[in-house]
């Protein structure tokens, strides 16, 4: 008998940590490693955040909370909503957990059964479609088009619906495309999900505030109000607030799922820290003014990047709406060979070469399901930026 679990077997072991623990023994060998692969704003948590923590602190709000989530949060979420979003929920139904993660997992295993579909568009967050299995359910993937900039058409959505789908779990603006859906593209897919009463939305909205050029965030039960029963509108604090290693997330949703998801919660992490709760309070309430001048940092990053990658040799880089992400193909470099005498068959030899052979780490397409590609973070400053296209771009010029 088998000491581990079987359901290991479901899990595949994270594709991004071959390309991290390579970029760390660069590092620890000496060589100067650009890291494009970190999903976190470099910003520092901004410092009426940090007080309202040492506030807490200072006052013993240091005890066990209810388990998803103090009053004044959830209250404070519930008004985050009706603000930015204009949907109605009260605080019985809204969930907070340990990061936006424990939220999503906490939904799937609270509702999948042996067999259940899950739909996942492709390029996925590396995590879904495992969360899905660890829930034991079903991963159903929906490829993106290239010409639309990764985002999947309605034929494709109302294709891989079966009477086994419980969810469509749907990330806009997206980790790893930075895509956005329009406000028409997402009514496209909810009139599908409106002839299906059985499909349930998880909707990935953690990149909301990271929107450029105009860009009008919308979320399903917003843009179909008839969808609000069944969807679960999935948020956090990580990205918006810079805030990743405090580890809020949340989610508004039926009364009856939140409970569910409180059951599952109140038997593994009992509640998210205290400390993080009464920051996260001071994140939606506090003011949001920052949250501007940060996307334009990033907008600034994102042209550079996307001007300095489709300057490489055999590189096509979509301009995306969102997120700090941008997902360039490398289709005409796929058959080449670089300066180092690697051979490149796929986008994980590419990002193996170029780590090894210009010290950049970025994280290959096959982790998020589409390929060939990579994914570049530009959560980072201009200058690294810079110097990485450089090198990406002597890395290209290289292949023969
Ligand atoms: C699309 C997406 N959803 C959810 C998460 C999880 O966020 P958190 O750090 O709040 O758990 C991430 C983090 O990388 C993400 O990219």
């Amino acid at each position: 008998m088998s000491f581990l679990s079987q359901t290991l077997d479901r899990v595949k072991p994270s594709p991004t940590v071959a390309v991290t623990q390579l970029a760390n023994e660069l590092k620890a060998a000496g060589r100067d490693v650009i890291g494009l692969g970190a999903g976190e704003p470099d910003f520092d948590t901004p410092d009426n955040i940090k007080a309202a923590a040492v506030a807490a602190i200072e006052a013993g709000k240091t005890k066990y909370t209810a388990p998803d989530g103090i009053i004044e949060l959830k209250e404070a979420i519930c008004a985050k909503f009706k603000r930015e979003n204009d949907l109605d929920y009260t605080p019985k139904q809204i969930s907070v957990s340990t990061g936006g993660k424990q939220v999503l997992y906490n939904a799937l295993m609270a509702t999948l059964n042996p067999g259940d579909e899950v739909i996942i568009p492709a390029p996925y967050w590396v995590s879904y479609p495992d969360m899905v299995r660890l829930g034991g359910g079903e991963p159903v993937i929906v490829e993106g088009e290239r010409q639309l900039g990764y985002k999947i058409t309605p034929e494709a959505l109302e294709a891989a619906i079966t009477p086994k789908t419980k969810w469509l779990i749907f990330n806009s603006p997206s980790n790893p495309t930075g895509a956005g859906y329009s406000r028409d593209e997402l009514k496209a897919l909810t009139d599908v999900l409106m002839r299906h009463e059985h499909v349930w939305v998880m909707s990935d909205d953690m990149y909301e505030h990271l929107a450029y050029d105009g860009f009008e965030f919308t979320s399903p039960a917003q843009i179909e109000p008839r969808l609000y029963d069944r969807t679960l509108t999935v948020n956090g604090v990580s990205k918006a607030y810079a805030m990743t290693g405090w580890r809020i997330g949340y989610a508004g949703g039926a009364e009856h799922l939140i409970a569910a998801m409180r059951k599952i919660q109140g038997q593994s992490t009992t509640n998210p820290s205290s400390i993080s709760q009464w920051a996260a309070v001071e994140a939606l309430n506090g003011p949001q003014d920052f949250l501007a001048d940060r996307s334009e940092a990033f907008l600034r990053r994102r042209n550079l990047v996307v001007a300095g990658l489709n300057a490489c040799k055999g590189i096509t880089c979509e301009t995306p709406e969102g997120a700090f992400y941008v997902y360039p193909s490398i289709a005409e470099c796929i058959g080449t060979t670089s300066a180092g005498g690697a051979k490149i068959e796929n986008d994980e030899a590419f990002c193996k070469a170029l780590l090894e052979e210009e010290g950049v780490a970025v994280v290959f397409g096959a982790a998020f399901g589409l390929s060939p590609n990579f994914r570049v973070s530009y959560a980072t400053s201009d200058e690294a930026l810079t110097e990485a296209c450089t090198r990406i771009a002597r890395f290209c010029d290289g292949l023969s």
